[in-house]
């Protein structure tokens, strides 16, 4: 008898009331750039509270619009669940107008989560492009706690303009730190910006870190990771070290309805961080 492929054995990963959302308040709105803000949400459904790991999203459930994946930016260690999106679409765009007492669906956490355990011992650098932050703060806000066991950490930032620059009060402090390396670029500079101007990618042949001893986290626009996972090889880190998070349009998040296939994977679970030495063939293929 011809063999199954694998993909079709596995169980479903997750409990069946996944497909149920909690109800959370929002407690608080931050505009974070023209396009993108933070919502700061409480759980009012009377559960266990959230426990999730960095790199794991949400699907939000704006009531009467739809159901979309965010990924959830907050620290790990802090009790509030916090999700930073852009406006791009039906979903957000609503998403953009609720205030402080509306209320949302979640359900989740889902996903899997960035290396931070795994990289003990390493030295850390972290991509990041535009919106790709958000994912990345719970990591790095873990790395931080946990600094002693890591070598060098760096973070590198690109935005389209200065405007887009994400979390600009946590970047200034992170600047300040002696423990972490912080560069910040943008595409096309504004009246006033004296800082890096080119695309986040030129940056990394000057990056201090060993490349035989660093885990590499990335999250952007696709193209910006295919890219920056190049020039990472190019300075000798080996594609099992170099991890990206991937989006495709989800529906149900826990495997089930196969909306986000890539290739032999469900990028809601085993994804969205996957390892680049699994995914880099099929990045470079047009249609999957
Ligand atoms: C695992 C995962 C985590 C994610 N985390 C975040 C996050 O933390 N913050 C965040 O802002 N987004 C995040 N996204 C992307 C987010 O889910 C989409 O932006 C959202 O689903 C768009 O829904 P919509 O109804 O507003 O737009 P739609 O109405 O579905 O799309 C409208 C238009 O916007 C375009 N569009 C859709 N998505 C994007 C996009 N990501 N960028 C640019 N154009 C787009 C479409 O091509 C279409 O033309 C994540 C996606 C995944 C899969
Ligand atoms: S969103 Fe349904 S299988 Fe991934």
């Amino acid at each position: 008898m011809a063999s199954v492929p694998d993909i079709f054995v596995k169980p479903a990963p997750v409990a069946p009331h996944a497909m149920f959302p909690r109800m959370y308040v929002i407690q608080q709105v931050r505009k974070e750039t023209a396009d993108t803000f933070t919502l700061v949400l409480e759980d009012r459904s009377g559960g266990p509270k959230i426990k999730f790991a960095p790199g794991q999203f949400n699907m939000v459930y704006v009531f009467g619009v739809g159901e979309i994946p965010i990924s959830i930016s907050s620290d790990p260690a802090s009790s509030v669940l916090v999700h930073t999106t852009r406006a791009v679409g039906t979903v957000t765009r609503v998403m953009a107008g609720l205030r402080r007492g509306d209320a949302v669906g979640i359900r989740g956490p889902f996903g899997t989560v960035w290396p931070v355990h795994e990289a003990h011992g390493h030295d850390i650098v972290i991509v990041a492009g535009g919106i790709g932050l958000a994912p990345l703060r719970s990591a790095l806000y873990e790395v931080l706690s946990q600094r002693e066991a890591f070598g060098k950490v760096v973070l590198l930032y690109g935005t389209r303009t200065p405007s887009d620059i994400l979390f600009r009060e946590e970047l200034e402090q992170w600047r300040a730190r002696f423990d972490l390396e912080v560069y910040v670029t943008v595409d096309r500079a504004q009246p006033g910006w004296r800082g890096n101007v080119g695309v986040v990618t030129t940056l990394i042949h000057k990056l201090p870190f060993d490349p035989q001893k660093t885990t590499a986290m990335i999250c952007g626009p696709e193209i910006m990771m295919r890219f920056a996972a190049l020039e990472l090889q190019k300075r000798g880190v080996g594609p099992d070290s170099i991890y990206l998070s991937l989006e495709r349009n989800m529906k149900c998040g826990i495997g089930l309805c196969g909306h986000c296939q890539f290739g032999p994977y469900f990028v809601c679970k085993d994804g969205p961080v996957f390892r680049y030495s699994r995914v880099k063939d099929l990045l470079v293929k047009r249609e999957i």
